[in-house]
């Protein structure tokens, strides 16, 4: 074994790639997609937008916006056999399987999959972000036992995904708040489930199979799968009064309290403080006890961690920490956000990708061997 050699656990402080997709100050607490402050688009744009943004490089012209609203409009429905797949599955596997598994079936309905232009791959990537909130949506209503609903051709990205999976159309506070949750969750540098998607990518895999690898990368609970983690915890809570004593027993029993914490915000994650703030607004108009609830467990914690382990170790709230109120505040249940997050992730992969095969290498790390070697072979009767 080489003994010289240094590892770096998990990557870390390891440079991939150059990328003029996001930026992200982890010391001050600060995020960009393609230099524009995520708290100025949080107030000024949707996610339609966001979305061409990133996959295009430039905020869009009016026409240009209004030309790629219809194409994601036109690609919403999904194929009758990944509704098959839908009604076989859901309920035998977490829902964040059931979408890898339909992903997986979409390139059998791909126009031609031996094309590999650079338009063709664009296509695949607004098919793939008009597609999950559908496929999404359609997990939610087999899991209540409701029938799938024709997508709308008419509403807003967020408003249709509402309207697929609550039956309503909602209304514009749930609407705008379910948008802010895609823009927020679109785009984040080379996180694990990205980087998932760009080694797979990286051996010239197509888009489907790259994606198919950042859904499964994301469900694990260091991951996108703390949103749905983290309500649960508070859910465990039940009472604002148990809040200390949990969070105290779970720190001493060595236990990761979910929603806390990152490799690269070392403060306060900024897309936390504003899905913080936008629920706090909407709670002025909605009195659900629910919600109020959990938002005083939420905040009973996060003052807790904030004394214990924010300011001595750098463990602040992620994004995943307030996400469980609010998507419980427009009606999807714990168990869908994990979905939730890859369907806005998408575009992410998918504009990461295609920025990565403009200069692509294979990834193909070392590993540092420490056993023995040239061992020799004892046949079995002699072992
Ligand atoms: C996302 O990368 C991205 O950008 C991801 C994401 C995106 O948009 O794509 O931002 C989305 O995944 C947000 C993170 C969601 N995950 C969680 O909330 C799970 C809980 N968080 C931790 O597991 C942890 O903070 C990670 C995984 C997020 C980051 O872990 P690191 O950088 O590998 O840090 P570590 O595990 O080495 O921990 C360092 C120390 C350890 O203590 P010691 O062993 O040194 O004594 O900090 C402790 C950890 O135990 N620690 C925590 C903690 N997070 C770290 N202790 C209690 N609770 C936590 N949440």
């Amino acid at each position: 074994a080489d003994n010289n050699v240094t590892i770096s656990k998990g990557l870390e402080g390891i440079y991939i790639a150059n990328t003029t997709l996001c930026q992200i100050d982890g010391a001050h607490g600060k995020l960009w997609y393609r230099g524009y402050p995520i708290e100025t688009l949080a107030d000024k744009s949707n996610y339609e937008e966001v979305a061409y943004l990133l996959l295009y490089g430039n905020l869009p012209k009016k026409k240009d916006l209004e030309t790629f609203r219809k194409k994601l409009i036109s690609e919403r429905e999904v194929p009758e056999s990944i509704a098959d797949i839908i009604r076989t599955f859901t309920g035998r596997m977490h829902p964040n399987d059931v979408l890898r598994t339909c992903v997986s079936a979409l390139p059998a309905f791909d126009v031609d999959m031996n094309d590999k232009s650079v338009e063709a791959n664009l296509e695949r990537a607004i098919k793939l972000t008009a597609k999950l909130p559908t496929i999404v949506a359609m997990i939610g209503r087999y899991k209540r036992g409701k029938p799938f609903l024709a997508p709308s051709s008419t509403l807003s990205h967020a408003a249709n995904f509402l309207y697929m999976l609550n039956g309503v159309e909602p209304d514009s506070e749930s609407a705008k708040l379910m948008d802010l949750m895609f823009m927020l969750h679109a785009e984040h540098g080379s996180n694990a489930s990205t980087f998932s998607t760009l080694v797979t990518g990286s051996t010239l895999a197509d888009v489907y199979a790259s994606v198919v690898a950042g859904i499964s990368t994301l469900r694990g609970p260091l991951h996108g799968g703390a949103d749905e983690a983290a309500l649960n915890m508070m859910r465990a809570i039940g009472n604002p009064e148990n809040t200390e004593t949990y969070i105290e027993d779970a720190l001493a029993g060595k236990q990761r309290i979910m929603g806390f914490g990152h490799r690269v915000y070392k403060a306060y994650d900024p897309r936390a403080k504003i899905v913080y703030n936008y629920l706090k607004t909407f709670m002025t108009k909605t009195t659900d006890p629910t919600i109020e609830r959990l938002l005083e467990i939420a905040l009973r914690s996060e003052k807790l961690m904030e004394e214990k382990l924010s300011k001595t170790k750098g463990i602040w709230p992620n994004i995943d920490f307030f996400s469980g109120p609010l998507y419980t505040a427009v009606n999807i249940p714990s168990d869908l956000f994990t979905p939730v997050f890859a369907a806005a992730r998408v575009v992410g992969w998918t504009a990461h990708l295609f920025e990565y095969w403009q200069n692509n290498r294979l990834f193909r790390p070392l590993d540092n061997y420490t056993g023995k070697l040239d061992i020799e072979y004892v046949p079995i009767d002699k072992r």
